[in-house]
């Protein structure tokens, strides 16, 4: 394919619609798709970086998981013992996950809203997590909703992100990319999300390999996983003052 051709194949959606110009709705209209076409779509296992470094014990702690999906990780969440408000602006989503955490008796709260204007309570969240979601949203709007995650978290509070990275196949038009790679408008750099999340310290940043058989044919990504904390308050006598629990 000639660079000319590359290059206006990397703005078309699989129906004719420009990814750069694409409405909020319009992307989430293709995850509602896919969506109906079986339950879970994104598998049942959580992201290894939650299992890594979430708090374990949930009990009494909140999180909030952006741009949910099904919710996997939102009812790995709730399983622990985490309040979980889980947002997505595809309807077939929070249907699906207000069901299973009904049926399981999880406590999920799915909210259908456009993640580019939603407003977050500040210091409300023990846990924040956004998987995959960031690459999907206009690159303008990124780091206002960047502020108002970092100041979402409660200090001491955990924020999980992974991203898929520069070298994922779908950048570089390689074979065996995603379904949704035509949907992506930005991958990530490790620093870039180090820098955008800038005012939480960085427990870990780095781009990993892996392969995904979790939807669609078998493929590989190339994930950038970050971890910040939001620094504990110090109390009078300068030492960190945790929340109680
Ligand atoms: C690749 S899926 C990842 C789902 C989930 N985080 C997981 O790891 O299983 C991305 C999700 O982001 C949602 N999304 C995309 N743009 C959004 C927006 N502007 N507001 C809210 N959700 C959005 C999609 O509907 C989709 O469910």
């Amino acid at each position: 394919m000639s660079r000319r051709g590359q290059a206006v194949h990397e703005l078309i959606f699989h129906d004719g619609s420009a990814a750069g110009d694409a409405t909020a709705e319009a992307v989430c209209a293709h995850f509602d798709r896919r969506y109906a076409t079986r339950a879970g779509y994104f598998g049942a296992r959580p992201s290894l970086g939650l299992l890594r470094y979430c708090p374990q014990d949930g009990a009494g702690r909140s999180a909030l998981d952006l741009g949910c999906g099904p919710g996997r990780n939102s009812l790995q969440l709730a399983r622990r013992g985490y309040g979980v408000t889980a947002v997505d602006y595809s309807a077939a989503a929070v249907r699906e996950l207000r069901n299973r955490a009904g049926a399981e008796g999880l406590p999920v709260c799915p909210v259908c809203a456009d993640l580019h204007d939603y407003e977050l309570p500040a210091g409300a969240f023990d846990v924040v997590v956004a998987v995959t979601v960031l690459g999907l949203l206009r690159r303008s709007a990124l780091p206002a909703l960047a502020r108002r995650v970092v100041a979402a978290i409660k200090p001491g509070g955990v924020l999980l992100v992974e991203e898929l990275g520069r070298s994922d196949p779908g950048r570089l038009r390689r074979e065996g990319a995603s379904e949704f790679a035509s949907l992506i408008r930005r991958y990530f750099a490790p620093e870039e999300l180090r820098d955008l999340f800038r005012p939480l310290e960085a427990i870990c940043c780095r781009e990993l390999v892996l392969t995904d058989t979790t939807h669609g044919t078998r493929h590989r990504h190339a994930l950038v996983r970050y971890v910040g904390r939001r620094r504990p308050d110090r109390a009078a006598d300068g030492r960190e003052e945790l929340p109680w629990h």
